[in-house]
């Protein structure tokens, strides 16, 4: 597969968006940094030459105008990044609470929902027959090592990734005949404002309010590690390699597992 000219990561104003955008410039990609935040997409695409627009990525209609655009105005689109996400936390009772947390809880799972799943399903619906067409494209989708284990604390979020890492799953068997890469990105704790620590901050601990499990990866990381891998053409991308050893423990024994996973609750809990 050729190289890439074009390249849109949504989520690209924060954190791990922020840092793939600036690898793939570093590469020689011209990137669009599409996010919800115009300030920071606007100043991400300042520093690297790219190009900013401001999206709401649940919002398919402004997805398929996005890809429409940047296909007219900036070119092909060699690889489309979804990576934007949301978390919310689950409120007192857990998983099933209705109350607490950060929005309304309709509101945190629609939103989860929308932005997590729905918006990675828009970016591809717009863009993979594009790439058909062409007969070669890459996509990378952010989820989360809580789309293969399990976020403790946050039901919407675990679900929702779950949720992406199936849907990514099926783009690549159904496209990659075709020569279309796909990638789904699973990390456990990365140093960005998603767990509690500001960009620029150089912060890698702390995260989590401090219940980080197996070290806080920093954003420029992970995005070499995800960019690297994704060129070698991977499927699942494992920042933190130790996931692969819970997954296999998760399917050698699911039930040993969610005893494992409450033993763990349980100590964060004290
Ligand atoms: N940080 C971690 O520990 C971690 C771990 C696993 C997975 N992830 C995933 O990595 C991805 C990036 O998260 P991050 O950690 O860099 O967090 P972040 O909060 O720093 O960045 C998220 C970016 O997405 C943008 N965004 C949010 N909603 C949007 C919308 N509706 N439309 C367009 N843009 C929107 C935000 O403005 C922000 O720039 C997410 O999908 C997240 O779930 C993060």
């Amino acid at each position: 597969m050729g190289r890439i000219d074009v390249a849109v990561v949504t989520g690209g104003g924060h954190g791990i968006g922020r840092a793939l955008c600036r690898r793939l410039a570093k590469d020689g990609a011209k990137v669009v940094v599409a996010d919800i935040d115009s300030e920071s997409a606007h100043t991400v695409a300042t520093e690297i030459a790219g190009v900013a627009r401001q999206i709401d990525v649940s919002d398919e209609a402004a997805v398929t105008a996005l890809v429409d655009e940047v296909e007219s105005s900036v070119g092909p689109i060699d690889l489309f990044v979804s990576n934007a996400g949301v978390g919310f936390g689950d409120g007192k009772s857990g998983a099933i609470s209705a109350e607490g947390g950060m929005n309304p809880i309709d509101d945190r799972w629609t939103i989860s929902w929308n932005v997590n799943v729905m918006a990675q399903v828009y970016a591809a619906r717009a863009v993979i027959p594009r790439m058909l067409q062409r007969g070669e494209g890459r996509i990378i989708n952010v989820a989360s090592a809580a789309g293969l284990l399990s976020q403790i604390g946050d039901a919407a979020y675990s679900t929702t990734k779950h949720a992406s890492v199936g849907f990514t799953e099926s783009l690549a068997i159904d496209y990659g005949d075709a020569g279309i890469s796909v990638s789904v990105v699973c990390p456990q704790a990365v140093a960005t404002r998603m767990i509690g620590i500001e960009d620029d901050s150089g912060k890698t601990e702390g995260g989590f309010r401090g219940n980080d499990v197996d070290g806080i990866l920093s954003a420029e990381a992970a995005a070499d590690i995800i960019v690297d891998q994704a060129l070698e053409g991977r499927f699942l991308i494992l920042t933190h390699p130790t996931v692969s050893t819970y997954i296999q423990r998760k399917t050698g024994d699911y039930d040993r597992w969610i005893g494992g996973m409450r033993k763990f609750r349980r100590s964060l809990l004290e």
